[in-house]
């Protein structure tokens, strides 16, 4: 109970940084509606969006200690299907906003653990990523000029994955700063600066990798995304990660780690050990601007960083 209450409070302390970290000075948060340690524990968002997680196709990440529980809540089917990136004609895809909202609002009205029973039940039991025959540009002309989410409004233009689209080692962030959307492209200011001596610490170059973000678009004042932002944009990612087929995904920071692989556990936690994927690695570690923040926190993401190379050595030689 104490060893909980530690990792609650240390978990809390993370947020709290990474948040100011982020350019959020005040939460509109009711603390008297605060969970009680033992329920669910809810993680401060820069704007009210809805609890619970949408469902991610997530297979064998080992359920972590503190997680959303919830009953089981009947699915439709149709959500459900429209979450997964491996459906050549994906209902995102083709759907209007408004009906993509829908779709949305439905979804988060699920949580993880409904998710994975109803995943179980219509699929049974799915290893390996789905196969894709759609390319990066399909993928683009879905996006088009979008405007499915809030952010829309804010953005010069959309940052959409770059790099090596065969590549077999992806980095994903949060969603794009200034700097970025100015630009065009992901993690091209400090944070960017720093990703790529972290590439080139474990023998690689930024091109021979591909990098992309939850959201595509900046949040106002560099916020976090909020629930339904990240839950509008990031279907485009799932199926991205299905055309690239990585051997490794590193997801940086918590919105990364959290939507990917459908977490509220925070990276502190995650971070360090490889999770599952639809038999992708994914390696959770710090978020480059939060070692901006804490530099003392560099030995911990070269430890992860350093069990990403080693994975992708021993796979390269077979
Ligand atoms: N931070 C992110 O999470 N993504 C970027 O592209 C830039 C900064």
């Amino acid at each position: 109970m104490i060893e909980e209450v530690r990792n609650l409070v240390a978990d809390v302390r993370e947020q709290v940084a990474y948040l100011q970290e982020l350019g959020v000075d005040s939460f509109d948060v009711a603390l008297t509606d605060a969970p009680l340690i033992g329920s669910a524990p809810e993680r401060p968002q820069a704007q009210v969006a809805p609890p619970q997680v949408i469902p991610t196709p997530i297979v064998k990440a080992p359920p972590p200690k503190i997680e959303i529980e919830a009953p089981p809540r009947k699915v439709s089917a149709g959500a459900r299907l429209a979450s997964l990136p491996s459906l050549k004609k994906r209902a995102t895809a083709s759907l209007k906003p408004e009906t993509v909202n829908t779709a949305v609002n439905e979804m988060t009205e699920m949580t993880s653990a409904a998710a994975s029973a109803n995943e179980q039940a219509i699929f049974g039991d799915i290893s390996g990523l789905p196969d894709s025959n759609e390319t990066m540009e399909q993928i683009w002309a879905d996006i088009g000029n979008c405007t499915r989410c809030p952010l829309h409004e804010g953005r010069t233009q959309i940052v959409q994955t770059v790099g090596n689209y065969q590549s077999d080692l992806m980095f994903i962030g949060e969603a794009p700063g200034a700097d970025e959307d100015a630009k065009g492209e992901p993690f091209v200011g400090r944070a960017g600066q720093l990703l790529n001596k972290i590439i080139e610490a474990i023998g690689m170059k930024r091109e021979e990798v591909c990098i992309g973000n939850i959201n595509r678009c900046r949040p106002p004042g560099n916020r976090q995304p909020t629930l339904p932002e990240a839950h509008t944009c990031k279907p485009f990612l799932l199926r991205e990660i299905a055309v690239i087929r990585p051997k490794v995904i590193v997801v940086m920071g918590n919105t990364a780690l959290h939507n990917l692989l459908d977490t509220k556990v925070g990276i502190t936690r995650m971070r360090g050990q490889f999770h599952d994927y639809y038999g992708v690695k994914v390696m959770p570690t710090f978020h480059p601007a939060y070692l901006l923040r804490d530099p003392s926190k560099k030995r911990e993401v070269w430890d992860d960083l350093k069990k990403v190379r080693d994975y992708l050595e021993s796979v390269r030689a077979t």
